[in-house]
């Protein structure tokens, strides 16, 4: 046969068009699909119904075709319930027929049904869940075939990781890099390749590749329909079945073993993985990306316009790259406990040893003659360590360790196996996992906290297996690493961290070490990374390759792997109170609330989060997983702000009683906040939260116009007591609400954007409602108490009120003898960036404002300032008490959140951020249409969700949420229609924080759910 040119090949839509007509009596259109070996085509006919057309290459094996035929027919007999493509017969009833093409070559056409569906590559995100669909049915099909066999199985075939060696004629084509991750796999195969030949061995699919993958169509729940096309399928080592999955499914990932982790789960479930064949699934997956990316380099030389063979080029790389970083021990052991088995294969035998050879805190400190361990608990939520100020700060450190030291002279303190600690809860510690950031954050030791250069001897026989200074290049100072023998080739290690500079002539590399011996110091703080001297003493069964450290820390989601590589110390020294304080878990918790707790109180997201810890613009969880808040105004200059802290703190040390009491801090709060506000606004009372501060400021309007009637915003909310519901639409117009008390009037919701009227010029339409409101009141005789409104309508889903409205519906209010409460409850304190108060936006001064959220930074603490006469005319003889309002700890915090948002210039920042995230947001709002609108001031934003008919968006704003949050970062959902998504973060968020929020949620709006019609 001569060769021909894969374009001189290549089947025409026309003729195939043709070719299903002629042989199959159907007619339709017909679009060319992908296909590596033949030439594939979808007809569609039109009725409706879709069918798959493979023509052939010419010259090929008709044994290959009948192989591919019999597994069909065979899955089909064998095993129904797997979904695969149904074999169409041509007119004469032959699955197979033949046409000669211009070269009067025979080439073969087959028909297969159509299954309806996406391609795994079109499927975004993949989550967990769908990887483990995908093991599941790749396990299913490789159980059908273990009783298929066919003479055409057993071929030369170069996709068959069993014959990879072919490979080796090929390492020249590639350059350094990729040379060294090719060689490396390669000389690991070739040493290996005689266990390979051990495994078991049956017909598989062998290609179960991200085109050949079909999923539902349902963006919400993608589940795998179907594994297709058999052409690739040999027989070979079983267990290549699920390397070759796994090396697809693991592409784009940015951590590809958790991913493979989910795939071998699924498939272990439905075909049973035997020990031997995880060993090996490591270097397996790379051998088989190593093919593929072996094929195109030698392809692209000789097929340059085969795009196919072109197409999984390069995410191939991308994830060699990564595999070759993933440890093959490690990989092993989490492939084994995702079937089920101890992670590490030794734990169950060292653990029984561990029992057998105890050893006391005393062995290890002989010089101390302490042998009882006492425990504080250094956790993510320990609040012995407090603020991160202060357990960052080594002396203070050092100083509360001595102090407890004091009170227990017996005891050592020791604490961490498999504490979640704070400390690692940073950059330094952090990864990109496939969801999310992860932190490295639960310590796989226990520490000792004793004196600098305390001695230390090995508590058993050993030999020093390393002897290195950390200092060098990380921050913990020299590390002793002892290796122990404990069977017939069997050993572990015992590893000493943060120990001084002097240890390293005690002992030396290789040196045989017995019980007692004495082989270090424990460094002083300037010699083991500034912290307090303390000893980090960790077992570890499998070094990893690592030789002179090792992880002391691991992700949480790993840690059953990491805890079986790295067992309890606890098992040699039998000390209880090693163990972190076991705290509730999430489902306690929960349970314990929705049957203790009202109802009505809700939880954020569909997964809860259970947040221990502040931190600036951060939340901490009880994880130590770190998430951007972009949703607590409330906390206005930072999580735990240090400076807000102190100020509580120290105040609360020294009294905390009420206003009755003359008090400088009192006098000192008004004063900061007075000066904040325009003059007229000028006397001050203090209550405890928003809801509190709304009350009395209706209070006063009532008492001040001695009138009933008040005029709210649609859509509006303050507060929580029985006269703000009645101003509250939010409420009584929402969910369990009563409707519209007689007394409150509604202007609508002045949404330039999707409300009655639109666009700039809106403002005085609306405000022309006050109007007809207080027409209709005069005609019943009445006059109104006031207006209440917010300047950026919060819960109205971040609304702006257009130009001109405020001033004209103020206009109104007052001619008719009305007072103007400004609520700045979400908005003041410098958030909207231009002002301190968002009223001053609109040119307007109100009689009354209401303060709250921000003010307090956390802290119950909130006010009414207003005119002199409306105080002077609330002042009726009957006392205004408020226990607690105005206490001296509260005045001093609220103080220094003032000092704090001038002298950090917060205002300013607000003002910067606000506008490089609104400028992201319109950058986004120009990629996705989904995007309607963007709209707020400083750091006061939000944006809509809608269609392209401006219908609101609520399915899609509820997954963004909850996918923000899954990656690390929190927001919120509000507006009438639950589409609008509200930023509104401590006002310390700075522009590394912007552009993350900006890039993840580029990430979501590219996912399947974001996307609309
Ligand atoms: C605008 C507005 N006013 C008043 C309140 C009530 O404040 P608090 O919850 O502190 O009582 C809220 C609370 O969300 C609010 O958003």
């Amino acid at each position: 046969m001569a060769q021909h040119l894969y374009s001189q090949l290549q089947i025409t839509k026309d003729e195939a068009h043709t070719l299903s007509e002629k042989f199959f009596g159907i007619t339709g259109t017909a679009t060319p699909l992908p296909g590596e070996v033949d030439f594939n085509f979808k007809i569609k006919t039109s009725e409706g119904n879709s069918f798959i057309l493979k023509v052939s290459r010419p010259g090929m094996d008709y044994q290959y075709f009948d192989f591919q035929l019999k597994i069909l027919l065979h899955l089909a007999d064998t095993a129904p319930e797997i979904t695969v493509p149904k074999i169409i017969l041509n007119k004469d009833g032959y699955p197979n027929s033949t046409f000669n093409d211009h070269f009067g070559e025979v080439r073969l056409v087959r028909m297969l049904s159509w299954i309806e569906g996406r391609l795994w590559s079109s499927v975004h995100p993949i989550h967990n869940k769908l990887l483990y669909d995908l093991g599941k049915s790749g396990g299913k099909i490789t159980f059908a075939l273990q009783s298929f066999q066919h003479p055409f199985a057993k071929r030369n075939f170069e996709w068959d990781i069993d014959q990879a060696l072919w490979i080796e004629n090929y390492v020249h084509l590639f350059d350094t890099d990729k040379n060294i991750i090719v060689t490396h796999f390669l000389k690991k195969f070739v040493a290996q390749k005689k266990q390979l030949d051990l495994l078991r061995k049956s017909v598989i699919h062998n290609d179960t590749n991200d085109n050949n993958i079909l999923v539902n169509n349902s963006p919400d729940h993608p589940e795998v329909l179907s594994i297709i096309d058999f052409g690739d399928a040999i027989y070979t080592s079983t267990i290549n079945d699920l390397a070759v999955c796994i090396a697809y499914a693991i592409m784009e990932k940015p951590d590809p073993l958790a991913a493979a982790v989910q795939v071998v789960k699924g498939y272990h479930e439905k075909f049973v993985l035997l020990d031997a064949e995880l060993n090996m699934l490591h270097l397996l997956v790379a051998m088989r990306l190593i093919i593929s990316v072996t094929k195109s380099a030698r392809n692209k030389l000789a097929e340059p316009n085969n795009e196919y063979l072109l197409i999984s080029e390069k995410p191939a790389w991308e994830v060699l790259r990564l595999w070759l970083k993933v440890d093959e021990h490690l990989a092993y052991y989490s492939f084994r406990y995702a079937c089920g088995m101890n992670p590490h294969p030794d734990q169950e035998m060292f653990n029984l040893w561990a029992k057998d050879h105890p050893f006391g805190i005393a062995d290890l400190f002989p010089t101390t003659g302490i042998k009882e361990a006492s425990h504080i608990d250094m956790s993510v939520g320990s609040t012995w360590l407090g603020h991160r100020t202060d357990f960052t700060d080594n002396d203070w450190m050092a100083y509360k360790i001595r102090e407890w030291t004091k009170k227990h002279p017996e005891t050592m303190v020791s604490n961490g196996y498999l504490e979640t600690r704070p400390f690692y809860s940073t950059n330094a510690y952090r990864k990109e996992g496939n969801h999310g950031p992860l932190y490295r954050t639960v310590h796989l030791g226990v520490d000792f906290w004793l004196d600098g250069h305390t001695p230390l001897h090995a508590p058993m026989d050993g030999e020093v297996f390393s002897i290195f200074d950390n200092d060098q290049d990380k921050d913990y100072g020299p590390t002793i690493i002892l290796l122990h023998e404990y069977g017939p080739e069997k050993v572990f290690f015992t590893l000493y961290g943060h120990l001084s500079k002097s240890t390293l002539h005690t002992v030396s590399i290789g040196q045989t070490i017995s019980k007692g011996q004495h082989i270090g110091y424990l460094g002083k703080a300037n010699e083991n990374g500034n912290w307090s001297p303390h000893l980090h003493f960790q077992i570890i069964l499998d070094m990893l390759g690592n030789r002179h450290d090792f992880p002391g820390v691991a992700f949480p989601s790993e840690i059953d792997i990491w805890k079986s590589i790295c067992p309890d110390p606890n098992l040699f020294l039998r000390q209880k109170v090693l163990h972190p304080k076991e705290g509730k878990n999430q489902t306690d918790i929960i349970q314990y609330r929705s049957k203790h707790l009202g109802k009505s109180l809700s939880l954020s997201y569909a997964e809860p989060l259970h947040i221990v810890r502040g931190d600036g613009a951060w939340l901490i969880d009880k994880t130590g997983r770190r998430y951007l808040d972009t949703v607590n105004n409330v906390a206005h200059v930072g999580h735990e702000h240090p400076r807000i802290v102190k100020a509580g703190q120290a105040q609360m040390a020294l009294l905390n009683t009420n206003t009755r009491y003359l008090h400088e801090s009192i006098n000192e709060f008004a004063e900061a906040l007075l000066a904040t506000l325009p003059p007229e606004l000028c006397v001050i009372h203090y209550v405890n939260s928003g809801s509190e501060a709304n009350e009395l400021a209706l209070r006063m309007a009532y008492t001040y116009t001695g009138q009933k009637d008040m005029m709210a915003i649609e859509v509006g909310y303050h507060g929580n007591t029985n006269a703000c519901i009645g101003v509250s639409s939010y409420k009584f117009d929402g969910k369990g609400g009563k409707g519209k008390p007689k007394e409150t009037h509604l202007i609508p919701l002045p949404d330039a954007y999707r409300g009655i009227y639109r666009g700039e010029d809106c403002g005085p339409k609306y405000a022309a409602h006050a109007e007809t409101i207080l027409h209709q009141l005069a005609s019943e005789g009445k006059k109104p108490a006031g207006f209440i409104h917010e300047s950026i309508i919060s819960c109205g889903g971040q609304i702006v009120l257009p130009k001109g409205f405020l001033q004209k519906v103020y206009h109104s209010i007052r001619t008719a003898g009305g007072l103007c409460i400004a609520d700045e409850v979400q908005t003041g304190c410098g958030r909207v960036g231009s002002h301190w108060w968002a009223f001053e936006q609109h040119g307007v001064v109100p009689d009354i404002v209401t303060i709250g959220k921000p003010i307090g930074n956390g802290h119950p603490l909130a006010a009414v300032v207003c005119t002199r006469a409306v105080a002077d005319s609330f002042a009726n003889g009957m006392e205004f008490f408020n226990t607690f309002g105005g206490n001296p700890v509260s005045c001093a915090i609220g103080q220094e959140v003032l000092k704090v948002v001038r002298e950090e210039g917060l205002m300013e920042n607000a003002k910067i951020i606000g506008n490089n995230i609104l400028s992201g947001l319109n950058m986004l709002q120009s990629e996705f249409s989904i995007i309607g609108d963007v709209r707020g001031s400083g750091l006061f934003l939000g944006f809509e969700l809608t269609d392209n008919n401006l219908m609101p968006l609520e399915k899609q704003t509820s997954y963004l949420a909850n996918r923000m949050r899954t990656l690390g970062i929190l927001m919120s959902t509000d507006g009438p229609d639950h589409n609008v998504l509200k930023i509104k973060p401590p006002m310390v968020f700075n522009r590394e924080n912007a552009d993350e929020l900006i890039s993840r949620l580029r990430q979501v709006f590219k996912e399947d759910t974001m996307k609309v019609g």
